[in-house]
């Protein structure tokens, strides 16, 4: 949600920002903007458009950007339609101060209209520009100081930067919306995410909330808001920036949909002890110090956390619940030190999935992430981490993050029954075979493609879908829906095969596609029989099945075969044609796949 961007250094600073602003489309956004200072003093020069990067680079051709030091923005709207006046960077009246933000500065109408009563005259609808204001009022050549002073009085979540025509610098800080610092010779970069800074350095270092930033060409100068001196560490960044790029394909989906079996090797590698008889996983958790098991995450990572309870519960046996944290974080939840609250993110950014994690702090509870991206907030919160190696994810829709989070849930799973006493060796044996045989059976399942692209036909005429699923594939059904309504615009709904009776089935007409998972599994029997029903009603079926099964074919109008694998490892090769079907789905319709309307790829504000 929202993009930043900035560098000071010898190079042209413009178009290093602007790469940059590129490299973080996927974030989500619908305008754009660019500031540069032409040093000694000159008047900064902004240039900023409603819309995608291709109009802010338009409307840059013909002026003349020189300079070394600039900030660079993509912005959501949150306060204020995308238009011209309301993209960042905003800058004060004189012309000499600007400033970029992520986040939502709560109290910005008292605030604002403090400031119209002495003078200050806005331009735009956003909250942020407030903060220019602010600054400004509290400027006398330390820009650092002014800004310290202007967060003193506002309340919400920022990723602020400024610069002022007068200083060689950039100053920057955090409360809630990541921002994280490139570290070079003579140069510097800061960005909202790890990809902007990919093809320039590799040594990073995270702000954290309450961190105020000076960073100039020779380095950079932290603080807290009170102005003493705070040491971050220097991390270094081992995704390799080819990860972060296309790579030959027309999209980060495609790309990324195709990556899964190695994603998989990455996920699952070095995990297994070398009797295969348990996993490492390096967690503090003793398992046998609690007694349920509460997960909480957002979209995509909560069907994910679907999959994991229904894991967890059959190979630890603790009682587990899924919970979608915007929701979790206003409840009322019992929970104490025996309760392991387990979120799952891909980003580790989503303000709900944190928050709800600080709740369940509050109240004791015991805290492990299932997460992808290191350094992020997410990480510095939970009592463990599980990574889960997926690489950076630029996709708006999520696909290989999905996959590493079932696989991770897979080892956690085995960790937690180990450690309790619940799994036996042939148990764990048989379930260490069947992840290791994923990567292949997720290859072939990629295979069915072509298959698919024939029925996404069908799809692009569909008035609405209903995706079912039985069991752990329940699941499967949610994060098939949410991909095909996320990328090409086609309602679908997603419900347990069995609850159709209860409703959905008033739906179906040949207009609206059945989308099954009909797998082998132990309720196949029934499995059948719901498809049966869907039929007698005129309705399409297309069924997910498993190779080798020659009934199914007699019971469903289309049928897409995958291998066959252990029921509780199934919805990792299931998902894999419902991701290709929403792909091929969306291209059909001519959607704008890696960038899909209103959507965003990490969620920072509520
Ligand atoms: C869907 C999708 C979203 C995210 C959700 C949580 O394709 O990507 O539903 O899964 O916003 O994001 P993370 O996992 O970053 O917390």
């Amino acid at each position: 949600m929202c993009g930043i961007v900035a560098y000071v250094g010898e190079r042209s600073a413009a178009e290093v920002v602007v790469d940059g602003l590129r490299r973080l489309e996927y974030r989500g956004y619908d305008s754009s903007g660019v500031v540069v200072s032409p040093g000694a003093g000159a008047d900064l020069r902004v240039v900023k458009r409603a819309g995608k990067l291709a109009a802010l680079e338009g409307a840059l051709v013909g002026h003349v950007l020189d300079g070394h030091l600039a900030l660079g923005h993509t912005r959501w709207a949150t306060h204020g339609r995308p238009s011209d006046a309301n993209a960042h960077p905003h800058l004060s009246e004189d012309g000499r101060l600007a400033v970029i933000h992520n986040g939502i500065i709560e109290n910005y109408l008292p605030l604002r209209e403090a400031l119209t009563a002495s003078g200050h005259v806005f331009e735009s609808e956003t909250d942020s520009e407030v903060l220019v204001h602010l600054i400004e009022h509290d400027f006398a050549g330390d820009l650092a100081g002014a800004m310290r002073s202007a967060l003193r009085q506002v309340l919400g979540a920022y990723a602020l930067v400024a610069m002022h025509s007068d200083r060689d610098e950039v100053v920057a800080a955090r409360a809630t919306s990541p921002l994280v610092i490139g570290l070079g010779d003579g140069e510097q970069w800061l960005a909202s995410d790890v990809p902007a800074l990919l093809p320039y350095t590799r040594r990073v270092v995270y702000l954290l909330d309450g961190d105020v930033a000076v960073m100039t060409r020779a380095g950079v100068h932290i603080t807290d808001l009170d102005g003493a001196i705070v040491d971050r560490p220097v991390e270094i960044i081992d995704w390799d920036a080819e990860a972060a790029e296309k790579g030959g394909y027309e999209h980060f989906m495609l790309k990324e949909i195709d990556e899964q079996p190695t994603v998989l090797q990455q996920t699952l590698g070095g995990r297994f002890r070398p009797d295969g008889l348990d996993v490492d996983l390096d967690l503090a958790l003793d398992p046998t110090a609690i007694d349920r098991v509460v997960i909480t995450a957002a979209g995509t990572a909560s069907y994910a956390g679907m999959v994991g309870a229904t894991m967890i519960e059959s190979l630890a046996r603790l009682s587990t619940t899924v919970e979608v944290a915007s929701e979790l974080r206003y409840r009322d939840p019992v929970m104490d030190a025996r309760t392991l609250v387990i979120a799952v993110s891909q980003s580790g950014e989503t303000i709900d999935t944190l928050e709800a994690v600080r709740e369940a702090k509050r109240r004791g509870a015991r805290t492990l992430a299932v997460l992808n991206v290191k350094g992020s907030s997410l990480s510095r919160e939970v009592d463990d981490v599980l990574f889960v190696h997926a690489g950076p994810e630029i996709g708006v829709a999520s696909t290989k993050a999905y996959m590493a989070m079932l696989a991770a849930f897979a080892l956690l799973a085995i960790r937690l029954g180990r450690g309790r006493g619940t799994l036996s060796d042939e148990r764990v044996a048989e379930l260490v075979a069947g992840l290791r045989g994923l990567p292949h059976a997720v290859e072939e399942a990629l295979a069915t493609r072509d298959r698919v692209r024939v029925l996404a036909e069908r799809m692009a005429s569909a008035r609405s879908a209903l995706f079912l699923g039985r069991g752990v594939n329940v699941a499967t059904a949610f994060e098939g829906a949410l991909k095909l309504k996320e990328i090409s615009y086609v309602h679908a709904e997603a419900y347990p095969m069995g609850e159709m009776k209860h409703g959905p089935i008033a739906l179906i007409e040949p207009s609206v596609p059945v989308v099954a998972i009909a797998t082998a599994s132990a309720r196949y029997d029934k499995t059948v029989a719901n498809l049966q029903e869907v039929r007698a009603r005129d309705g399409i079926v297309i069924a997910v099945a498993s190779e080798g099964d020659e009934v199914i074919a007699s019971h469903a109008d289309e049928v897409i075969y995958v291998p066959r694998v252990m029921e509780l490892l199934s919805p990792l090769v299931n998902v894999v044609p419902l991701q290709l079907l929403a792909y091929e789905t969306a291209l059909a319709l001519g959607r704008d796949v890696d960038q899909p309307r209103n959507l965003a790829k990490s969620v920072t504000v509520e």
